[in-house]
Order: structure tokens, then C-alpha cells, then sequence
């Protein structure tokens, strides 16, 4: 008996001493509205848990005040590396700078810190690359090359206050613009232009008024639809919704990104045409490795040094690649991989 105390009382010293030891490090997503940063957050705790990291993993509910205060508390509560994935890039100034105050080091996840000088590094998936893919997937399936057209587009875009949107508009963009601009595609309702296109938030029901509005404006006479762009999965919820209320003509290719589980689903229904599949569980990877390098003073991974200037400095980059998602490979993308489970899709 005696024996068995002892052992347990060993055990316990030893947990508290790894507890009191263990590095910590601060994980600020941005909400939990939308199901991949429930799942980078997730991902992101477990594969540094396992590393043997404290973590402290806050969601802000989109709220930039919200998102401020988490970051100081993670500060004043000792964390010893950040990982932020901001709701607005710009604006959080004042958290970093207090970072900067304690020499904390700072990872940008998925979306860049803009207008600071205390960035350390940023991960992320090829956000441009995204925007090709999709793009690329248009131009293909209406095969704008060879086909007579003329194509009738609408397009939808990410949150202004995210840098990745404008990337992920300007690499779809670039590959359509030429087709626009010979009028083989045509944009009905005239809006083009980033900040015409742009949703604040990403919310699905803002993506959805907007869509409703167009349809009604410009497509009541009964012009058919042949393409809708959509930058990410949340808006393409949002335009499908607004098309199953509002619109009776050809059911238009519609682009996404993400592959959450109701646009994989609607893919599979025939509803969504494509997504772009970014394995959270890589970026997450890739984050905590860069955390250990950081902390034991190593080298760190990057393979961008150019692309990613936050208005101060080049912050250096690790880009993830993205990949092409539809109905015919979704089985081995995302169930095969152990990323959903075929009850999820049902
Ligand atoms: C992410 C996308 C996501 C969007 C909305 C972007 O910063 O890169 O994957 O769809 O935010 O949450």
C-alpha cells in the first residue's frame, strides 16, 4: 500500500513539474461560426498537446475587441509563442506591440498580420494558387477556348479586412479577366470589381442578400446563369441558397473553397461544383513544427521570403498547396484520408 502511495505521489510531483516546465503556447482563432477554424483550432491543440505544448486555444466570435483582449491575456498569462489567426489583419496593432514589449514571438495562421513589425512567420495555404485553381476550373468547364459563348458570370468575394481575399479574387481574376474583357464572359450585373464583390465577414447570409438582390435585379427577365465565382465555401452556401429561392434557369457551375461539410454535401447533390480542399491538418503541422523550431532555437522552415509584405516587412512564409475538390474525387480526398467520415457526408 505504502508502496503504491508513494509511486502515486512520485507521479504527481512529476506531472505538476512537466506542467509547471511545459512551454505554452497562445492560439487566438477567429471564430467558431465557421467550421474550418473549429477544425484548425482543434487540429492545432491536439497535434501541439501531443507535442508536449500547454496550449491556450481562444475563439473570438469575429468580434476584433474580443479577439484584442484574448491575445493580451495570452501575453500576461506567460504564453511563450502566439499562433493568430486574425478576424481583421489590421487590427491588432496594440496586442503586438505588447508582444513585442515581452519578446513573444508571433506566427500568423492562415491569414497575415497586416501593418506590424512583430511578425515572426506566417503559415498558410497558397491562397493565389486557390484563386487559379478556381478560376482554371471555370475556364475549363465552360471551355472558354473553344466554346462560342457568351458565358453569363456573377462573382462572389471573402472579407475586405482579410488579406487572403483579395488573393484568392486576383488569382481567379487573372485567369477569367481576358475572357471578360473579349466579352466571351459576361458579368450581368456589371459588378466586377473587388470591393463590388466583396463580403464582409464572409457570411454566408451576406453572400445570400447580395445574391438575392442580383438575382432579382438582373436576372428576372430569365437569363440563364452559367457560372457563379464564389471565393470560399461560406459565400457559395450563401449564393446556392439565394438561386434555390430566386431563380428557375440552368443551374450554374458554382466555385468554393474549403470543403466544409454542407458544400461537400451539396457538391455531391450536384449543388456546388467545386471547392479547393486545404488540409487543415497540414497547415496545423506545419505551425507546430514551426513552434518547436522557434522555441529550441533552430532554423525555421519557410518557402516564400517575397509575396507576403504586411505594409512594414516580408513576413517569411510556409504555403501549404491546395488542392482541386469536386464530386468525383471527393472519397479519396476527404473520407479515404480520414478527414470526414462517410456518415458525416450523409
Ligand atoms: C481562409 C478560408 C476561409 C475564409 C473564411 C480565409 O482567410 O483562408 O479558408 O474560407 O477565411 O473563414
Amino acid at each position: 500500500m505504502k508502496k503504491v502511495l508513494f509511486v502515486l505521489l512520485a507521479l504527481a510531483l512529476c506531472l505538476t513539474a512537466t506542467a509547471a516546465f511545459a512551454e505554452k503556447v497562445g492560439v487566438s482563432m477567429p471564430t467558431k461560426d465557421l467550421q474550418r477554424w473549429n477544425q484548425d483550432g482543434a487540429n492545432m491543440q491536439a497535434q501541439l498537446e501531443a507535442a508536449g505544448y500547454e496550449v491556450d486555444l481562444q475563439f473570438a466570435s469575429n468580434d476584433v475587441q474580443t479577439q484584442l483582449s484574448q491575445v493580451e491575456n495570452m501575453i500576461n498569462s506567460g504564453c511563450d509563442v502566439l499562433v493568430i489567426s486574425a478576424i481583421e489583419g489590421s487590427s491588432l496593432g496594440s496586442a503586438l506591440a505588447l508582444a513585442k514589449e515581452n519578446e513573444i514571438p508571433v506566427i500568423a495562421y492562415d491569414r497575415l498580420l497586416m501593418d506590424s513589425d512583430w511578425v515572426s512567420y506566417y503559415a498558410t495555404f497558397n491562397n493565389y494558387m486557390v484563386g487559379t485553381i478556381q478560376g482554371t476550373y471555370v475556364k475549363d468547364a465552360l471551355d472558354l477556348d473553344n466554346a462560342e459563348g457568351p458565358f453569363i458570370i456573377e462573382i462572389t468575394a471573402g472579407d475586405p479586412g482579410d488579406n487572403n481575399a483579395r488573393y484568392f479574387y486576383q488569382g481567379a481574376i487573372d485567369v477569367l479577366m481576358p475572357y471578360i474583357e473579349s466579352g466571351k464572359l459576361v458579368v450581368k450585373s456589371g459588378q466586377i470589381d473587388f470591393t463590388e464583390v466583396a463580403t464582409p465577414t464572409w457570411a454566408t447570409e451576406v453572400a445570400q442578400n447580395r445574391a438575392e438582390n442580383i438575382l432579382s435585379s438582373f436576372y428576372a427577365d430569365g437569363t440563364n446563369l452559367d457560372a457563379w465565382l464564389c471565393s470560399n465555401d461560406s459565400t457559395a452556401l450563401g449564393v446556392a441558397n439565394a438561386l434555390a429561392a430566386n431563380y428557375n434557369g440552368t443551374y450554374p457551375i458554382i466555385t468554393g473553397q474549403d470543403c466544409d461539410i454542407a458544400n461537400t454535401k451539396n457538391m455531391i447533390a450536384g449543388k456546388q461544383a467545386m471547392s479547393v480542399f486545404k488540409d487543415t491538418r497540414t497547415l496545423a503541422a506545419q505551425v507546430v513544427k514551426m513552434v518547436g523550431q522557434i522555441l529550441k532555437g533552430e532554423e525555421v522552415d519557410v518557402n516564400d521570403t517575397e509575396t507576403y509584405n504586411n505594409n512594414v516587412i516580408v513576413v517569411p512564409s510556409f504555403l501549404c498547396e491546395p488542392v482541386f475538390a469536386s464530386a468525383d474525387n471527393y472519397k479519396e480526398l476527404l473520407i479515404d484520408s480520414g478527414y470526414y467520415t462517410e456518415d458525416q457526408l450523409k
